[in-house]
């Protein structure tokens, strides 16, 4: 029996459908197939939140260190593309800028950063992702790692070569190596850090590079800058530019301009649930091994849909409705979950918490521009290709 008779609904699933809509074909999946082989992107689809937790539990058959991962081929091996010891000491190594302390400590810098952002939008509306969403979350974390603020939009620019290099799966050549190039320049770029780090910076390049005996090498520290990195742009900015386009899209619910940081902390953690950044964790078995009943094969890619486990009827009541209310008893699995827990999730909420009410204070008349509408889009990362809001 084929894979698609087999999974006859996981056979209809496309790639444009991930993409558009994905919370539709997830429950359609979910209902029979929890487990399905959607040959539109050639990998097994996870969409129950129970099975997802098993998955992202058990690291001895569903890992992250797949030879063929194309975030180890970009940035050599960090903590996202390793597993046990050696991805315990990259992460440890690389933890103290972000517990919950620390993060504590870094308000000052994101209301810094955020005010700076705010002040100079114009001064009826903008395009808020790429105005504001996109260069708080750069400069936020380019300052947590101890780069130069001068040197934001060339990370920029090196960012998105990255992006295109993760999504590659046809291989292009071009992007590669336009790709390498860029961590090549990365790399060259932390050298004079890396060689006579500040002595009294707490940022994370100049501490890990004066550690005395040093927990990471030059190299691994440049890998796990990367993935730092990586990890912190794009999910801040899709997250801040979610949550805008959640409220602003139920304006009925919100008088956006009268909450505080606590009300806001429920608005950013209900679009976390409901329209995640990040919408998988992809994991690969290296054996055969079953998964809710249905055997996978060696070398089987997963993708753990986290759009689909924080839409689960079996866990949220009314799962699609935006709820900032809601009081669900289940955590959303929004920054993922085990061994590689999103290490920048309280620098994300920070940052989200700080971005939205700086916004609403300054703008609390704000208003999507209904001329130029726009929802988030997107398979494995979601948000709105653009956000245009008016305030005056
Ligand atoms: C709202 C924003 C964010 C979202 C939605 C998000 C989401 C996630 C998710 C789902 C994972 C797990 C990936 C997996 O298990 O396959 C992850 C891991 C990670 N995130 Fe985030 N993230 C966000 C912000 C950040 C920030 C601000 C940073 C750092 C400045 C960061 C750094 C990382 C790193 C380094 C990992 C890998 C951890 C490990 O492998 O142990 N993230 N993130």
């Amino acid at each position: 029996m084929s894979a698609s008779t087999s999974f006859p609904i996981g056979a209809t699933v496309t790639i444009d459908q991930l993409a558009d809509d994905p919370y539709p074909v997830f429950h359609h999946v979910r209902a029979t197939e929890p487990v399905t082989w959607a040959p539109a992107i050639g990998q097994w689809l996870v969409t129950s939140r129970d099975l997802i937790m098993e998955v992202l539990r058990d690291t001895a058959h569903f890992r992250t260190d797949d030879p063929r991962s194309p975030i180890r081929e970009t940035f050599g091996p960090q903590m996202l593309s390793t597993e046990g010891a050696l991805q315990r000491r990259y992460k440890s190594a690389c933890a103290p800028p972000f517990n919950a302390k620390a993060v504590d400590a870094l308000t000052p810098l994101v209301h810094e950063v955020v005010a700076a952002h705010a002040g100079a939008l114009p001064a009826t509306g903008a395009e808020l992702r790429s105005a504001y969403a996109a260069p708080v979350a750069v400069a936020t974390v380019a300052r947590v790692l101890g780069l130069d603020p001068a040197g934001d939009g060339l990370l920029r620019e090196w960012y998105d070569t990255f992006a295109d290099a993760l999504i590659n799966y046809a291989g292009d050549p071009g992007t590669r190596s336009r790709a390498e190039a860029a961590v090549r320049a990365f790399r060259v770029s932390l050298r004079p850090v890396l060689a006579s780090p500040d002595r009294a910076s707490q940022a994370l390049l100049h501490t890990l590079a004066r550690a005395y005996p040093r927990l990471l090498d030059d190299e691994e520290i440049a890998a796990n800058a990367l993935i730092v990195l990586f990890g912190g742009i794009e999910t801040t900015e899709a997250s801040i530019a979610n949550t805008l386009w959640a409220m602003l899209s139920h304006p009925s619910a919100l008088d956006v301009g009268q909450l505080d940081a606590e009300a806001m902390d429920r608005c950013v953690e209900e679009t976390f649930r409901w329209e995640p950044a990040v919408q998988t964790c992809s994991r690969y078995a290296p054996e055969a091994v079953t998964l809710g009943g249905v055997p996978l094969p060696a070398g089987a890619i997963v993708q753990c849909m986290l759009g689909a486990a924080n839409r689960d009827p079996a866990r949220y009541r009314a799962p699609d409705r935006w709820n900032p209310t809601r009081a669900d008893p289940t955590p959303h699995l929004a920054f993922g979950f085990g061994r590689h827990f999103c290490l920048g999730a309280a620098l994300a909420r920070l940052e989200a918490r700080t971005a939205l009410l700086a916004l609403f204070r300054r703008h609390p008349r704000s208003r999507l521009d209904s001329e130029r509408p726009s929802r988030p889009h997107g398979h494995e990362f979601r948000k709105p290709p653009r956000l245009d809001v008016l305030w005056e």
